[in-house]
């Protein structure tokens, strides 16, 4: 039944994509057929992040590493440093072990069995890059393809577990141009079917909406009960020497900010009192910066060390400290303690 109302979209949405794509710089136009460097590079850096803000880093991207041969052999350092802002680095450490696996391939594999054991690559980004890059019949089923799909069948049940429940509805459907589909799944939930107000005026596939006929689609997806996002508070010691720079610690391989360069912290603690005590050296700056990661939102505040520190590890001038691979939350902190002029 479901399957039923899958082909009977399936060729207005096509008819509506052939008119109305989005020019994106990694997309092939029509008659074109896709570059797999592209697709891949791109599914990477959208994981999280939306069209807009990608568009200007996969064509930097492309610009300095045209091909997966270039790219594999790119230092992480450099990677990182092209990422600076992207976030989630984590992504920015698999693509470069990705690069390095692919480039072992004679091609990109054009199977989400294969491209799912490479490192970063789920189950959404292994359908993505084998449906768009190479037609293989599988439905992606990212944050947009459910809304639009959950629309269209009218599923009441909340996020998140609305998107297992759509892949499960979509994954024996094999599409014909698979992807050229989600792609058209894609454009139509980030410029139709949005979230909030959707324009089903306008709208391809309005005929076959069931959410739309029984007038439920501002409440699809429906959502869960908020968790509150716990806060956590951490010092960021600026710690200049004249002569030697300023003291930058790299974090380490695993977790949060993996690899990346901060100034020195004290613990990030789950309350302000248990912040440790300052020393004589040291004073407090007026101001924080808050930022919010996925599972916790953390409050920084910047200590100025004014005399003689007894920190040994890697020092930076300030001139050079643009080209640390530093993530956002620490540009953040130099810009808002002027750190850097
Ligand atoms: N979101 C994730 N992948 C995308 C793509 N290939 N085109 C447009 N939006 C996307």
């Amino acid at each position: 039944m479901v399957h039923k109302i899958f082909d009977s979209v399936h060729n207005n949405l096509l008819h509506w994509y052939d008119q109305h794509q989005r020019v994106l710089p990694w997309r092939a136009k029509p008659g074109e057929t896709p570059n797999p460097y592209y697709v891949w590079l791109s599914e990477v850096m959208l994981q999280q992040t939306t069209v807009a803000t990608v568009q200007d880093y996969f064509l930097r991207f492309i610009a300095r590493w045209p091909t997966l041969h270039h790219l594999s052999k790119a230092s992480l350092d450099d990677i990182y440093h092209q990422w600076q802002g992207l976030g989630y680095y984590s992504r920015a450490k698999n693509l470069h072990a990705c690069a390095l696996s692919l480039s072992k391939f004679p091609q990109i594999p054009d199977h989400p069995e294969e491209l799912i054991k490479l490192p970063g690559i789920g189950t959404y980004t292994s359908a993505s890059i084998a449906s768009i890059a190479y037609d293989y019949p599988i439905i992606p089923v990212d944050g947009n393809i459910t809304r639009v799909m959950a629309r269209l069948i009218a599923i009441a049940t909340p996020l998140p577990k609305l998107k297992d429940l759509v892949s499960d509805l979509v994954s024996p459907y094999r599409p014909k141009r698979s992807g050229d589909f989600a792609q058209s799944l894609m454009d139509l939930g980030a410029t139709i079917c949005t979230p909030k107000s959707p324009k089903c005026d306008r709208c391809p596939i309005i005929a076959n909406c069931l959410a739309y006929h029984q007038k439920v689609q501002d409440q699809i997806p429906a959502k869960a009960a908020k968790s509150e996002k716990p806060t956590r508070y951490a010092y960021a010691y600026w710690d200049e020497d004249p002569s030697q720079g300023i003291a930058f610690v790299r974090r380490p391989a695993k977790g949060l900010l993996a690899n990346l360069m901060t100034l020195p912290t004290s613990d990030w603690v789950n309350h302000e009192q248990e912040l440790p005590p300052l020393d004589q050296g040291q004073i407090l700056l007026d101001g924080q910066i808050k930022h919010v990661f996925t599972h916790f939102t953390l409050i920084l505040r910047c200590v100025k060390q004014l005399s003689h520190s007894n920190y040994s590890g890697m020092r930076y001038p300030k001139q050079s400290i643009q080209n640390l691979a530093l993530p956002t939350l620490m540009t953040k902190l130099i810009k808002h303690y002027k750190i850097i002029i």
